[in-house]
């Protein structure tokens, strides 16, 4: 890592992932890390771009998104990304971040790890560090855990890692976009902001009386998911995601309090993809919103597409997608 000439502004476009083996609950809160690996893919048409200038000392650090500036008091998390910048550059000067998502912001389409990983990147070459992709994922999780997955292109992995420090926590690609060029079906059930936070939403599943359970099988679902996508192997593949998203909600809906991310339509998309699923190659996923994404192979894709159609919902097909970049 060195220091180079810069004119302290850069901006970078980061993609949005959607995790198949997932990640929920954290072994530290301060450094977003998790307790067990998992496994995504990048979403080629989720864009974020985020533009860092730093600037003098006596100002602000400020964010905005959307045109919708952050109050200070919901910066922290990105603030801890500026003060890890700030300790590696070993400068005071402050930053200023301005962010456009290309979809709907907090619905459940994981705008915080496309834009954590914009601005993790943008404000790291603004401040002429030059981090490898490694240090590039630790930086962007300490924002948004999975936004640890938004640095690389393709298929990747996010290490759960053991060290304190978190050093050994980063994601990387396990196949690139081409590897398997799944078809990506992102399908708009709500553009509402979701009430309860993934972070939120980790802490109250670790009351369900199946947190135990759940850490065991989760703890191997990161080695299927990356064995069914380096075998292109979709059968074991929807399985795993299936399984993975399903857990994730039956921790929420048993904790106490129950919390119940779906919509009414989202069940109705969920019980369309596990009625086909079992003849044509189509699996979903649910992160913490009302919002379901379905991949399916090339070869049912228009037959998914005239599906999802029919049920007269906004929906965005894309591809697997790219890794952060500098534009
Ligand atoms: C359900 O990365 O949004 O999408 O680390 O608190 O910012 P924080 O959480 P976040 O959680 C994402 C959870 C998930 C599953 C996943 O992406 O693996």
């Amino acid at each position: 890592m060195r220091n180079r000439m810069v004119d302290n502004r850069a901006t970078a476009r980061a993609h949005a992932n959607i995790a198949v083996a997932k990640y929920w609950g954290k072994r530290s809160e301060a450094l977003n890390l998790p307790f067990v690996d998992s496994i995504a893919f990048n979403v080629e048409k989720l864009t974020t771009e985020t533009t860092a200038v730093w600037v003098s000392q006596d100002e602000q650090d400020v964010l905005s998104i959307n045109n919708y500036q952050v109050p200070p008091h919901r910066m922290a998390r990105m603030v801890r990304v500026l003060d890890e910048i700030r300790r590696l550059r070993g400068w005071p000067k402050r930053c200023v971040l301005t962010s456009h998502n290309a979809f709907p912001h907090s619905a459940g389409l994981a705008s915080s790890a496309s834009g954590g990983a914009a601005c993790a990147l943008a404000a790291a070459t603004a401040a002429g560090l030059d981090l490898t992709q490694k240090q590039l994922s630790a930086l962007a999780r300490l924002g948004s855990g999975s936004a640890a997955r938004s640095i690389p292109p393709g298929w990747t992995r996010w290490y759960a890692g053991q060290a304190d420090d978190g050093s050994d926590s980063y994601a990387v690609t396990i196949a690139p976009p081409e590897h398997w060029p799944l078809h990506v079906f992102v399908v708009q059930v709500s553009n509402i902001p979701k009430s309860v936070s993934s972070s939120d939403g980790m802490r109250l599943s670790q009351s369900s009386p199946f947190w135990k359970t759940y850490l065991e099988t989760a703890s191997h679902a990161a080695d299927h998911a990356q064995n069914a996508i380096l075998h292109r192997d979709f059968r074991t593949f929807a399985e795993v995601m299936h399984e993975s998203a399903m857990q994730l909600h039956a921790l929420t809906m048993s904790a106490k309090p129950p919390l119940c991310y779906f919509a009414p339509q989202s069940i109705e998309v969920l019980q369309y993809v596990l009625r086909q699923c079992r003849t044509v190659p189509v699996c979903c996923t649910l992160d913490a919103g009302a919002n379901i994404v379905l991949l399916c192979e090339a070869s049912a894709a228009s037959f998914v597409k005239n599906d999802i159609t029919a049920m007269d919902l906004p929906f965005i097909q894309t591809r697997i997608g790219e890794g952060a970049m500098i534009i």
